[in-house]
């Protein structure tokens, strides 16, 4: 069976990622990151165990980076590899990636599908990108990188005059990028960038409302059990309308099927976050780790925002 990783696979992947970490060839910035980062972790669970995984790391609005671990000369032979790649192309797809990246040998089996010949200033984007994205820790021979386009087909179900949720797509970012950091102008949640938001746009949820998309939040994980619901926002002129709560009610569906144990915000909506099953509780109570962001924020040493919390069912 080829499905996306949830949190109770760590212990499958883990081995694997360890095993590349050693030889600098993970796609990974920290141990944090690789928690972060499950999400966009797939693998094949014939009898619980994991011999092939695939990371599909997003590297800006264009490309992704697809990362396999568990490799084996025979392995890549076989159909079911096969329908593993095409499993992780479709997924691709329907976030909006048009080209595929890959340093591992698999230029045989991808081509089969999309190869192309890289430019030589196409290689230097690309591996300024994943030096970004890993900050410099990875040990990719240029002359291995290998690009495979993807005809896109984002997977939108909008139809007018309704409200959808749905997990976002690359073309929603610049949308979501307009929602936060007009919050943020006004002091109600931190700035992102654009990139940020691409590298991430599997975080990120948004609701539409005539076709358009009037709200967004996103689900960062933070530890193996903990994520933080941050950017929730909603047009100004559609607040108090029920988004909110359509919107929350999707991500914490998303971190249920995540398998996570409990998610927090810091807020100064805590009516809202109430509503929506959190409770309020000592900030000191959340690990350290979770304070990073908050260096960036102008209100780092007057903080007025609530930290909530809320369990999950599993
Ligand atoms: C917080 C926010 C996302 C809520 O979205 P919304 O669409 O306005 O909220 P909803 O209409 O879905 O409200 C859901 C429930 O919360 C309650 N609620 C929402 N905001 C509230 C407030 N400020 N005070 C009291 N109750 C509030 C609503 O009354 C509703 O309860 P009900 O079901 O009993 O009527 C939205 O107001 C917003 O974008 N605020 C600015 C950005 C921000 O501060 N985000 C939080 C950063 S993490």
């Amino acid at each position: 069976m080829i499905r996306q990783a949830t949190m109770n696979d760590i212990q499958y992947l883990l081995p694997f990622v360890n095993h590349y970490v050693q030889r600098q060839m993970d796609p990974f910035k920290s141990g944090l990151d690789f928690y972060a980062r499950i999400p966009d972790f797939t693998l094949t669970t014939p009898n619980g165990f994991a011999p092939v995984i695939g990371v599909l790391r997003i590297l800006n609005a264009t490309y992704a980076w697809l990362h396999l671990f568990g490799l084996e000369a025979d392995v890549i032979k076989t159909q079911k590899f096969r329908d593993f790649v095409q499993f992780q192309i479709e997924n691709a797809r329907k976030i909006g990636i048009r080209t595929i990246v890959t340093d591992a040998p698999l230029n045989a089996v991808l081509n089969h599908f999309s190869g192309r010949k890289i430019e030589a200033s196409e290689r230097t984007v690309i591996l300024n990108l994943m030096n970004a994205v890993t900050e410099f820790k990875i040990a990719v021979n240029p002359q291995n990188l290998s690009v495979h386009d993807l005809n896109s087909s984002e997977n939108k179900e909008c139809r007018r005059g309704t409200r959808t949720v749905r997990d976002a797509a690359l073309s929603d970012a610049k949308v979501i990028w307009e929602i936060i950091n007009h919050y943020a102008l006004h002091g109600e949640m931190l700035p992102k960038s654009l990139i940020f938001i691409q590298q991430n746009i599997r975080n990120y949820s948004v609701i539409e409302r005539e076709g358009q998309i009037v709200g967004c939040a996103a689900l960062q994980i933070m530890w193996n059990d903990l994520a933080e619901v941050a950017s929730v926002g909603i047009l100004d002129e559609l607040r108090g309308l029920g988004m909110g709560q359509k919107l929350m009610t999707h991500i914490i569906g998303r971190a249920e099927r995540l398998k996570l144990h409990k998610i927090f915000s810091l807020t100064r909506q805590i009516p809202f976050f109430e509503k929506m099953g959190f409770h309020k509780i000592p900030k000191e109570t959340l690990p350290p780790k979770i304070w990073k962001d908050c260096m960036h924020c102008k209100k780092f040493m007057g903080c007025d925002e609530a930290a909530m919390i809320r369990e999950l069912e599993l």
